[in-house]
């Protein structure tokens, strides 16, 4: 079975829902804690063993690309201060030479647009595809959610959806999948719908932005054709895929946050602050002090 080397974060879109903020600083950059929400995901690939990182990125998204080269000067300043601990985490997260590639989307047509981008830099090879803003807190002792899914993948080939369970009520917010039956830890996915009408939905398992596709969604993808609020859609793709190949579900049991939204993102923000041994402590008493003054009001 041939190895998930390549992983495509697509970063083409604008962002609205995260204004005025995006405005100039892409929505992936935005930092949940200490570090902008698009190296979590990019830490999520690198713990699944992808060796090369591919952006579709678009208009004024350059700092991204910033983000993930060498900055001589500031290692240099590092050293000079003694912050050893700093430089050697920077050196750390910092992507290999040539491991890294950036293609621009030029207008953002939709997420199965951005995904077509990517098709030269993928080349003739399955691989995992991750939505920057989508955050995943894997339950303790467990490995991240695209870990996860490359083991499956080794088990069953094909192409790998990762999902959660939603309230039936907000199944019209997502792409939506019917399941079928169990195989190795995940299941075989018998339909799928992107954004179903209320009270259509074949289930209340979401699609939630990590996914490990073949590179025949390529072929389908260039038909460019057009769904759900005009935008070409990878669920309408993947569907004809279906057709050909298969494709199956894993149930991610970990915590996920939206940080495309601001509910998400705060979310995330308190979520991992006390995830963290070096600052559990100090934050959960102010937290907690918040809420009471606020219940107090
Ligand atoms: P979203 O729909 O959440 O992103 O797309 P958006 O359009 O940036 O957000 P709002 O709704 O205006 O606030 C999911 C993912 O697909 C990427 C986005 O960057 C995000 O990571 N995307 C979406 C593209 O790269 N290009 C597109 O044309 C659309």
């Amino acid at each position: 079975m041939r190895k998930i080397r390549k992983a495509v974060f697509p970063v083409g879109g604008l962002g609205t829902r995260f204004l005025p903020a995006t405005k100039t600083v892409p929505k992936e950059m935005l930092t949940v804690v200490d570090k902008p929400v698009i190296q979590y995901v990019v830490d999520e690939a690198r713990e699944a063993g992808i060796e090369h990182l591919i952006f579709v990125t678009g208009r004024s998204k350059a700092v991204i690309e910033d983000y993930f080269d060498a900055q001589v000067e500031l290692y240099a300043t590092l050293v000079e201060r003694g912050k050893t601990a700093e430089l050697s985490y920077l050196q750390e997260i910092q992507p290999d030479p040539g491991t890294t590639s950036f293609t621009r989307q030029q207008e953002p047509l939709g997420l199965g647009h951005a995904v077509w981008c990517a098709r030269d830099l993928v080349g003739d090879e399955p691989f995992a595809l991750l939505l920057p803003d989508m955050l995943m807190q894997a339950m303790q002792a467990r490995k991240g959610c695209l870990s996860e899914m490359v083991d499956l993948y080794y088990e069953t080939g094909g192409n790998i959806i990762a999902v959660q369970e939603c309230f039936p009520e907000e199944t019209h917010k997502y792409g939506i999948v019917g399941k079928g039956r169990s195989v190795a830890h995940g299941f075989e996915i018998i339909n799928m719908v992107e954004k179903p009408r209320e009270g259509k939905a074949l289930s209340n398992f979401y699609i939630n932005g990590r996914y490990i596709l073949q590179p025949e969604i390529f072929k389908i993808l260039q038909r460019q054709e057009s769904g759900f609020s005009n935008e070409i859609q990878l669920t309408d793709a993947m569907l004809q895929l279906a057709g050909k190949e298969p494709f199956y579900g894993f149930h991610f049991k970990g915590k996920i946050f939206d940080c495309g939204s601001k509910i998400g993102f705060i979310k995330a923000n308190v979520a991992f602050a006390l995830s963290r041994n070096d600052l559990r402590d100090q934050i959960y008493s102010p937290l907690i002090d918040l809420l009471k003054e606020e219940r107090a009001l």
